[in-house]
């Protein structure tokens, strides 16, 4: 099996090669800057893997990619730097994964990329991470249990942990348009973003009170239309965290730690959680674990390897179209994710 990971000397990249190392593959490390790339191999104990140097060049890249089955890009921010990596895996025949946490990023691979994969034969998943890919997984567990879904809301909530990485904080800076909006709701059959979020509080598992959430910008509010037919999907988070995001200056987001390093005594934990309603009643489903990065990490590398293993039809799919949701959670339970699903007893559509 041969798996790459473009952008492996960063902090997400690095914990990949880790990952993949730990499921007994060999990657190879590609990306703009070999000295970096050398040290990330040896770190991840990896000191003879093979060490590709390519920059943004389409060129360089499919050249890079020629012999991959699967590339697994971390770089960041992807809305700057994504899209050559995902044109020359096309152009390489190389199947495709990313961290993305944009939602920016991810319209544009469905718009742009959907037809070029498909006649290429090369499967496109992006934002395999512990927010849009979970949200993507539990929104169509939720609404497989609703008889005519009308509305699904999506929510994540993190607490504990260390800061976000460096890479994050600039991520978030490059998208600051978008999360000062809340991105797009998806409405009437298409994604606006001049519709507000309908709901206003939502009580998350585990949490005694409901808390007060304004619509914000998650990657799941574009893959989730492609399989479920709600009417309306939108996201949403506590108001403060949208105030944080919307918040970050560029300062602040150059004094971020480049690798972040997990508090053991007080991990980051995260719930990713979606609600569905229907004339006939509702379900909600969520996913929960620990340490953010790490999570990405295994989530990236195992859709890597179920692409080089399985397959998947070609083209720009969402996680759940990629996957079987259930079997993909499932498999995580040993990475400490615990997931549920279950019946609501009110409806609102
Ligand atoms: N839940 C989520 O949404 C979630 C979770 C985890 C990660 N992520 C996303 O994953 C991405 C990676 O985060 P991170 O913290 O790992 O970032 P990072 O540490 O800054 O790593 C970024 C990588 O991209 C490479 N890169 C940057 N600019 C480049 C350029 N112009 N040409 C070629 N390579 C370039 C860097 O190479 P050098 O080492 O040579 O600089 C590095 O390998 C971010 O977008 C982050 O938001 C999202």
């Amino acid at each position: 099996m041969t798996i790459a990971v473009y952008g492996a000397s960063g902090h997400t990249g690095k914990l990949v090669v880790a990952e993949l190392r730990r499921r007994g593959v060999a990657p190879v490390l590609i990306g703009r800057n070999a000295d970096r790339l050398r040290a990330a191999a040896a770190e991840t104990g990896l000191p003879d893997a093979t060490v590709r140097v390519a920059g943004l060049d389409e060129a360089a890249l499919a050249d890079a990619f020629g012999d991959i089955e699967v590339v697994i890009s971390a770089v960041a921010p992807f809305l700057e730097f994504g899209e050559p990596v995902v044109r020359a895996a096309i152009a390489a025949g190389t199947h495709y994964v990313d961290t993305s946490g944009e939602q920016g990023h991810v319209e544009r691979l469905f718009d742009v990329y959907a037809e070029p994969a498909r006649q290429a034969g090369v499967t496109v998943v992006p934002m395999v991470n512990d927010g849009g890919f979970l949200g993507d997984l539990v929104g169509s567990l939720a609404a497989a249990r609703v008889e005519q879904p009308r509305q699904v809301t999506l929510a994540h909530r993190h607490t504990g942990g260390a800061v976000i990485s460096r890479g994050s904080g600039r991520t978030a800076i490059a998208n600051a348009d978008v999360f000062a909006s809340g991105g797009v709701v998806f409405t009437g059959g298409t994604w606006r973003t001049d519709v507000p979020a309908r709901t206003t509080e939502i009580t998350f598992p585990g949490v005694p009170q409901p808390v007060r959430v304004v619509k914000f910008a998650l990657t799941e509010v574009l893959t989730i239309p492609r399989h479920v037919p709600a009417d309306h999907i939108e996201a949403v988070a506590e108001a403060e965290v949208a105030a944080l995001f919307a918040g970050l200056t560029p300062e602040f987001a150059e004094s971020l730690p480049e690798f972040p390093e997990d508090d053991p005594g007080n991990p980051g934990r995260f719930l990713v959680l979606a609600e569905v309603t229907g004339p006939g009643g509702g379900a909600r489903a969520y996913a929960e674990g620990t340490d953010t990065y790490r999570f990405t990490a295994t989530a990236a590398a195992d859709a890597a390897i179920r692409l080089a293993t399985d397959g998947a039809a070609a083209g720009v799919l969402a996680p759940s179209q990629a996957f079987d949701p259930a079997d993909v959670l499932d498999s995580f339970a040993a990475r400490g994710i615990r997931w549920s699903v279950e019946s609501m007893d009110h409806t609102t559509a």
